[in-house]
């Protein structure tokens, strides 16, 4: 589905003493199934991008529009507009509580009207997607699993609805490296399946690897919006946005910085190796 905003701003407390200012005009527009990183420093405005756009808040002023419907508009059909679009909050596992993992995953689709098989049958695949065996676990409770496997639960519990755009809010945070390949690999796959993916992270490695776009909020304003190449390229830049570097990108620089002809145009360990491969022919380096 494609996602528009016409001059969104948004505040908190709006027209009281404590009015807060979250987001400043922004204009943007997301097409069907692309990735979509979303990074800027703390307090930028990047959770209330989101919950915009999932309906969860409404704009002070400006638009957002769905396949080219208005949401906050009335009539909308809002409850389409939540199957439609997932929502994967930080620390999603915190929000469990059923007595079963099955009954966690399966809570979404209380009231969607899908008969019982086929609303067991979306549990059973979702667990699945998030890397269960649904005989194994669906009648686990959901507190007596480890931290990573309650987030994939949690997770499983969106997937359930079959969303077409799915939204995650700093997903990977706190998770160990191979929580956060599993993880990574998980939405790559539901991104080559058609669902549009929007990820907040302040992990640049993560981003660069799996976003064909990137959008930087800078105190409530779009700032930049391109390629992982254009964003990330310039380290000044990123370092005051405080987006960070990945870390090809920074073993680049180190390489210019020791006198070494390189180029800035490299954010994943692939751009590296094609750098790398060029220069370095046979054996012999190339100049
Ligand atoms: N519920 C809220 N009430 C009041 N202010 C809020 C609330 N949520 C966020 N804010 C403020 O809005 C601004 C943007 O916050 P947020 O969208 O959470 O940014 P980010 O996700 O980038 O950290 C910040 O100044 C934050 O303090
Ligand atoms: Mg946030």
């Amino acid at each position: 589905m494609s996602i528009e905003l016409k001059q969104v701003s948004c505040s908190y407390n709006f027209r009281t003493k404590q009015e807060i200012l979250a987001l400043n005009g922004i204009s943007m527009k997301i097409e069907d199934g692309e990735f979509v990183g979303i990074m800027g420093h703390t307090g930028s405005g990047k959770s209330t991008l989101v919950q915009l756009i999932a309906g969860l808040i409404r704009p002070n002023s400006g638009q957002v529009f769905l396949d080219g419907k208005d949401i906050n508009e009335r009539g909308y059909d809002r409850n389409n507009l939540h199957r439609q679009v997932g929502i994967v909050f930080q620390n999603p596992e915190y929000q469990l509580f059923e007595t079963t993992v099955a009954k966690d995953v399966a809570f979404g689709l209380k009231h969607s009207g899908l008969r019982k098989e086929e609303a067991c049958e979306r549990v059973r695949q979702a667990l699945e997607q998030m890397g269960f065996s649904y005989d194994d676990i669906a009648d686990a409770s959901p507190f007596a699993l480890s931290g990573g496997e309650k987030r994939r639960v949690a997770i499983a519990g969106v997937l359930a609805a079959r969303p077409k755009t799915l939204i995650f809010d700093e997903p990977i945070a706190g998770l160990d490296p191979e929580g956060r390949r599993q993880f990574l690999e998980l939405v790559r796959k539901l991104n080559r399946e058609g669902v549009s993916i929007l990820m907040v992270s302040h992990h640049a490695d993560s981003i660069c690897a799996c976003a064909e776009r990137v959008l930087v909020l800078e105190q409530g304003s779009l700032v930049l919006d391109g390629s992982p190449k254009a964003v990330f390229a310039d380290l000044e830049r990123t370092s005051r946005l405080h987006i960070g570097a990945s870390q090809p990108r920074q073993i680049a620089e180190l390489l210019i910085q020791s006198g070494i002809p390189f180029s800035r145009d490299i954010v994943r360990y692939e751009d590296l190796l094609d750098e790398l491969k060029n220069r370095w022919k046979g054996g012999t380096r190339c100049e």
